[in-house]
């Protein structure tokens, strides 16, 4: 069984690790909490005692024929800290080591997660951004905490991320380290700046009726999500999705296929890959009523006349805002009698001109909302790699695995 540090730090946001625990403990892993003394007076230990099932110190003066202060640390898989305060990073940072959190912070070998919450300007300090850089720099993942409310009625950039946001990065961290034992952190994206898109455009007929599509945003989400475990800066462009904010991620919402352009550029002008994972409608209404359209009462029906909207992807592909940049697309295909699907797919990688095309079979409307997926990713050389069937943050990884190979 996956053995799991949960640290938790004095912060309001304290309660929210009971969420994460729950969620670490049913999907089968050994979690011991380790809670600063501060983190006590907001969350109690016999509530993380009772709910990891084992006794909960903050300090190191306990059973210390056991070791405990190298023991947790030396043994963990993975070692989570949620929520992260401002002072738990400085002594992350600068190697302190006055209690039992801290303590394993030193000894663990294994990847560290943090995931801060504190107020904004706390998190805008010189001080905690001088640390929070160091502990990246070391390979630590440190999340960028949400922007929403915070612990009175002010908001802002601080909010710890939704507990099952960071769930799933734990889970995807545990995976690859299963995958790859050797492997500390796998912070190979670090210092990427990352631009996904997300989800299906609406086009307005009138201020209640819209043309879209099926796209749930699942796939793109995890990619932004999967992109930000391994250390990634990462903007989502999110069209019409309802999921949760990944944790870590900037998303910026939009609705028609002009927004989703506009964000998708801007976000692009700096950056080292872009994925365009959201469906634009290719098409829009003509004309937009500014006032709901009537049903006539003669029963005459109204004719509405389309027209194409810009292709972002063959766009960003032509006219690249920098010479390294990776520019991904997707392809959802069917075959006929003409073609078959990877047919139609490598004629399109060559149409959009992109450096990858992540081709999905979508006949008979295979992948839209399901949780698993399969691919294959074809490359301008002509290249074919196959992603078998498995979780979208499985593929997600994979792709992320293809676009390393670009890069270097
Ligand atoms: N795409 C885009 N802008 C559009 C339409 C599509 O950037 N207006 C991107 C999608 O995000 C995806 C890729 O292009 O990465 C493939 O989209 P798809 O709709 O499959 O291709 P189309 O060009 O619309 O071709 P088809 O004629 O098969 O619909």
């Amino acid at each position: 069984m996956p053995s799991v540090v949960l640290g938790v730090s004095g912060g309001i946001a304290a309660y929210k690790a009971c969420e994460l625990l729950r969620g670490l403990t049913e999907s089968g892993h050994d979690v011991t909490v380790v809670p600063t003394a501060a983190a006590l007076e907001f969350v109690g230990a016999p509530t993380w005692a009772a709910l990891s099932g084992k006794p909960v110190t903050t300090e190191v003066w306990s059973s210390v024929h056991e070791v405990p202060h190298v023991r947790i640390g030396e043994h963990a898989d993975l070692v989570l800290v949620a929520p992260a305060t401002a002072d738990l990073l400085a002594k992350a940072a600068h190697g302190l080591a006055d209690d039992l959190l801290t303590n394993t912070l030193l000894t663990a070998r294994c990847p560290v997660l943090f995931a801060p919450a504190m107020h904004t300007e706390m998190w805008e300090h010189p001080a905690t951004q001088a640390n929070v850089a160091t502990l990246r720099e070391r390979g630590a993942i440190v999340l960028e905490p949400a922007v929403g409310r915070l612990t009175g009625a002010d908001s802002g950039k601080g909010r710890l991320p939704e507990p099952s946001e960071i769930l799933h990065i734990a889970l995807d961290l545990l995976a690859r380290r299963l995958h790859n034992p050797d492997a500390t952190t796998a912070q190979d994206l670090a210092g990427r700046r990352i631009v996904v898109s997300a989800g299906g455009t609406r086009e307005y007929l009138d201020p209640v009726r819209f043309l879209s599509n099926r796209s749930s945003g699942l796939q793109g989400y995890a990619l932004a999500r999967t992109a930000a475990g391994r250390g990634a800066q990462v903007t989502l462009v999110a069209a019409n999705v309802t999921l949760p904010d990944p944790a870590g991620v900037n998303v910026v919402r939009v609705e028609t296929t002009a927004q989703l352009r506009e964000a998708v550029l801007a976000a692009s002008a700096d950056a080292d890959a872009v994925v365009m994972a959201a469906a634009p409608a290719d098409f829009r209404p003509l004309t937009t009523s500014t006032a709901k359209i009537k049903k006539a009462d003669d029963g005459t029906t109204p004719s509405i006349e389309l027209t194409q909207n810009p292709d972002i992807l063959a766009e960003l592909s032509g006219n690249r805002p920098n010479d390294d940049i990776v520019v991904v697309g997707f392809a959802a295909e069917t075959g006929d009698e003409a073609a078959t699907v990877l047919q139609y797919a490598q004629a399109k990688l060559a149409k959009k001109g992109c450096d990858l095309l992540v081709v999905n079979d979508v006949s008979g409307g295979r992948v839209f909302g399901e949780s698993d997926n399969e691919a294959i990713v074809l490359d301008a050389n002509g290249g074919a790699v196959g992603i078998p069937r498995a979780s979208k943050s499985a593929v997600a990884q994979a792709i992320w695995d293809r676009v390393l190979t670009l890069w270097s």
